[in-house]
């Protein structure tokens, strides 16, 4: 099928970069992007390209580029819908709060109601492409609803999973280690393949069966994840064998067969992805009564929720046991850098537990507002709005939250915190002066030097 327009439904982290990117190496192709969220549109078509919804380095040039030529963004869902002969189903899909698998199975709501809207409206043959991450064998359920619904359009699925990482996403999709496409309709795989081909060599095209694409996508979140808490469990013998982690990750990094990405011991993981399609995974090996596979990578999140709660055991233990009433600064909400988003964000995960002690937290983040850090903690639910809004205060000058502040403890990794004024700093906070680097960001033996009491993570 020859592709001239593309409907993307939803215009989120995912949706937005990546056709973004499509729509900038195909400029015959008609791009419009779609979301139930008229707020994020309009940020997406904000003339003031700083205020797009989505921070990503290099996206707000793309959008600039193509915007108005051949990208749209517009809640006229129904009309991009018909008029595409390809539609992505770009939707987030959260892991389930409510009901039979609750906290584990992702909750496919919003991606059936994509299915059921596409089914409705279409009038012409389509090619369906999940984009979302989801669960093996999704596809079957979005084919039966398009069959079920629809009337002689013919429909084709296909799973094309999106790997890129927030923060570099643009240089991911533009240089991407492979295009993953399953399905079973030769034609559609190709109609695909060739929209990507315009940037990226056949030779890294996959094309597998649609079921191997779907786990491909889980199983590559899990390894990653798994390395992450892997190295983050050495990071506490580290710590009491006075052995270095960093030393250890650059030394097993140079072999080969295990490769040196991926080894930064952190006070933990955080996104979008990784918990929630471990949890994916865990809970669909759980469904088919694997429980020792469940068992297993069911231990990869336990490893860090132990990391993220030891970090801030430490932090209270060091600083003589309580933390009631003493200021804390926190350097960073993102879950990681050059990203706006916190979705489970170790920041979170730490503050919530620093407040639970009666701690007084300031938080800094370049690129996250103080609605999104009140919006995370209220989720939790662990205390009142009113409440977190006290505990808790914010400040666009880093150096503010400093001034007599009892520790600062680091949760994300932004460049512009090794250039900061750590003089002046340890001039303004209470003494001894405590630094909890939850990224290893610092040098050690520099902050040892101004004064600091200086505490990372494995060594
Ligand atoms: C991840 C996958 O990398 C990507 O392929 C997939 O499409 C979506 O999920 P993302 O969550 O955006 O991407 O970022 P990633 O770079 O993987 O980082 C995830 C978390 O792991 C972050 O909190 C990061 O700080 C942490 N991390 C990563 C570490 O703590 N140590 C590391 O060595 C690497
Ligand atoms: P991701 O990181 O997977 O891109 P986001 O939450 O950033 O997730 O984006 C998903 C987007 O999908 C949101 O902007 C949301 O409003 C949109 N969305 C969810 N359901 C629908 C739907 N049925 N129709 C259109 N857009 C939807």
């Amino acid at each position: 099928m020859k592709i001239n327009k593309i409907c993307c439904i939803g215009a989120g982290y995912v949706g937005g970069p990546t056709m973004a990117v499509i729509a900038k190496k195909n400029p015959n192709i008609q791009v419009t992007i779609v979301d139930i969220n008229s707020e994020r549109i309009d940020a997406w078509n904000n003339e003031d390209l700083s205020k797009l919804p989505i921070y990503e380095p290099g996206l707000s040039e793309i959008v600039k580029d193509t915007r108005g030529k051949n990208l749209f963004f517009s809640t006229d869902i129904n009309k991009a819908i018909d008029e595409a002969e390809m539609i992505f189903i770009s939707v987030n899909t959260p892991t389930k709060t409510y009901g039979k698998g609750k906290g584990m199975a992702a909750d496919l709501k919003y991606v059936e109601l994509c299915a059921r809207n596409i089914a409705e409206v279409a009038t012409t043959n389509k090619i369906v492409v999940e984009k979302s991450t989801l669960p093996v064998r999704t596809a079957e359920a979005i084919k039966s609803i398009l069959h079920n619904l629809g009337t002689d359009v013919n429909f084709s699925v296909l799973s094309n999973p999106e790997f890129l990482a927030e923060g570099t996403a643009i240089q991911d999709l533009l240089n991407p280690d492979r295009v993953l496409i399953g399905g079973q309709s030769e034609d559609a795989i190709e109609s695909l393949a060739n929209i990507y081909k315009s940037w990226v060599n056949d030779d890294k095209i996959l094309r597998t069966n649609i079921w191997s694409s779907e786990l491909s996508k889980l199983t590559a979140n899990a390894f990653l994840a798994q390395r992450v808490s892997s190295i983050n469990s050495i990071s506490e013998l580290c710590e009491h064998t006075e052995a270095n982690v960093q030393e250890v990750a650059k030394a097993i990094g140079m072999d080969s067969r295990i490769g040196s990405k991926f080894l930064n011991a952190s006070v933990g993981f955080g996104g979008s992805c990784f918990q929630k399609d471990i949890l994916n995974l865990v809970y669909i090996a759980r469904s088919y009564n694997l429980n020792e596979v469940a068992d297993y990578w069911e231990q990869v999140i336990s490893m860090n929720d132990y990391q993220k709660r030891r970090f801030a055991d430490r932090l209270i233990k060091t600083l003589y046991n309580t933390v009631s009433g003493k200021k804390i600064a926190m350097l960073g909400w993102a879950f990681k850098k050059d990203t706006n988003d916190t979705r489970e964000s170790a920041a979170i995960y730490v503050a919530d537990h620093l407040l639970n002690e009666q701690a007084n937290i300031s938080v800094y983040d370049p690129k996250v507002s103080k609605e999104k850090v009140i919006v995370d903690l209220n989720y939790l639910n662990t205390r009142t709005e009113k409440e977190n809004e006290n505990a808790i205060s914010f400040t666009s000058d880093p150096y503010e939250s400093f001034e007599g502040a009892h520790a600062i403890a680091i949760m994300t990794e932004w460049d512009e915190f090794k250039t900061f004024d750590w003089n002046k700093i340890y001039n303004q906070m209470k003494k001894p002066a405590f630094i909890f680097d939850g990224r290893n960001l610092l040098d050690k033996q520099k902050m040892n030097k101004i004064g600091f009491e200086y505490y990372s993570i494995g060594q």
